[in-house]
């Protein structure tokens, strides 16, 4: 009695230590009085939070991960090099890598590295991608596997002439989006003996989505051709979220991008403005831990909103970018979040968002390292979103 009492205890004091030094931010500005303070006990508080309660964390016990390039050509006319390499995860999970690297490359590249909806063929009309292991094609689409069908997303062109890489793999290789119970993910690799599913404070898909990002960057830090120092980690919407998670998580990344995240991602939660927590885990019972779904309507005993994770990424620079129309994903909110994780930016003396406004339609904040736009138009990534992250990366990575 007196052991149970003694670890009951424990786990009191343990847990006690990790809330109260966010337990007052809510949905506010994160004021903290140095970058000691920040790095030692705050950053660590968040950290722990986002993992225990909103991402769920990643059990301990890990599959092995291999890379092996399967293959290498030329692609738009000789103008980019593709290189596609198959990871394998616990010995039997695979999933392809696509790469695209500008050929006239002088040294190492920087790249932007993000996750595709529908599966790597579906990037650019280019017949030599091979198809991911876990896409939809065949019977599924009359045999046509949409090669291209999301090339607008993928501006390889525009990337490529500017000096970066694009790096991509497929969400459905890693884990397939619906919720399946965890059976046929990556999740089973990682189960302790006689689990069958995660336990309340472990991972969900966007957890494991984020994680493959991570063995991604394994990969990239070992190729030759790759500037690792400079990787941009990227997504749209729940892969958005992944992107913020991966790079809160990951210091590796040197940039983080979250194009349209919206809840869960980088709007705060707290305003309950289009998607609210309730609705993202009734809709997508399978993104986050089942912790997450204490805050169901609770977004009040949140300790901390979304602006937490975005400060996980300071001091590497952030860009947060929402579109007009998109009402679903709060644009506001996804400001706003970005604007209360900027005290932590100004304490490594790196501009920020502060004192700006909630810009107008077609206006970019992309000076500082919190940067911002708001795109004109629906829910989407566009050209015009990519000029602005290239633009960014160019003025933060290279000082351009
Ligand atoms: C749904 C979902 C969003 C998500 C979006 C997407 O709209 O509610 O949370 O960001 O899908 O991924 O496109």
């Amino acid at each position: 009695m007196k052991q149970i009492i003694l670890f009951l205890a424990f786990l009191m004091a343990t847990s006690a230590a990790a809330q109260p030094t966010i337990a007052k931010y809510g949905a506010s500005p994160l004021e903290v009085s140095s970058k000691k303070e920040w790095k030692k006990s705050v950053r660590p508080a968040i950290l722990h939070f986002f993992e225990q309660e909103v991402y769920g964390k990643v059990p301990e016990k890990q599959p092995t991960v291999e890379f092996r390039v399967i293959g290498q050509g030329e692609a738009f006319g000789g103008k980019v090099l593709r290189r596609e390499v198959e990871m394998t995860i616990g010995g039997t999970t695979k999933a392809l890598v696509l790469m695209y690297l500008p050929a006239q490359r002088k040294g190492k590249v920087p790249v932007f590295l993000g996750m595709n909806f529908k599966g790597n063929h579906q990037i650019a009309p280019d017949t030599e991608i091979t198809i991911s292991p876990n896409a939809p094609q065949g019977k599924e689409l009359g045999n046509d596997p949409e090669r291209g069908a999301a090339a607008s997303r993928w501006p390889v062109e525009m990337i490529t002439e500017a000096g970066y890489g694009v790096v991509t793999l497929y969400r459905g290789d890693i884990d397939p989006d619906f919720d399946d119970g965890f059976q046929n993910g990556i999740h089973p690799h990682f189960y302790a003996e006689g689990q069958t599913k995660p336990l309340a404070d472990e991972w969900g898909t966007i957890g494991a989505w984020a994680w493959s990002l991570s063995r991604v960057m394994d990969y990239l830090c070992k190729d030759s051709d790759i500037d690792h120092k400079h990787v941009a980690v990227i997504g749209h919407s729940r892969l958005g979220k992944t992107a913020l998670w991966a790079g809160a998580q990951d210091e590796r990344f040197a940039m983080v991008v979250s194009n349209d995240s919206g809840c869960g991602g980088a709007a705060l939660s707290a305003r309950r403005h289009g998607e609210t927590v309730a609705k993202i885990n009734k809709a997508f019972p399978h993104w986050f831990c089942d912790n997450y779904n204490n805050y169901n309507d609770r977004e009040h005993a949140l300790p901390i909103d979304q602006q937490g994770l975005i400060a996980l990424i300071a001091p590497r620079p952030v860009y947060v970018a929402s579109a007009s129309l998109d009402d679903w994903a709060d644009p506001e909110g996804e400001f706003l979040s970005a604007l209360y994780a900027s005290p932590i930016y100004e304490l490594y003396g790196k501009p920020s968002l502060l004192g700006k406004p909630f810009p107008n339609v077609g206006e970019s904040y992309g000076e500082g390292s919190v940067g911002y736009h708001l795109r004109e138009g629906k829910h989407d990534i566009t050209a015009w979103d990519w000029q602005r992250y290239i633009r960014f990366a160019d003025k933060h990575f290279f000082g351009k």
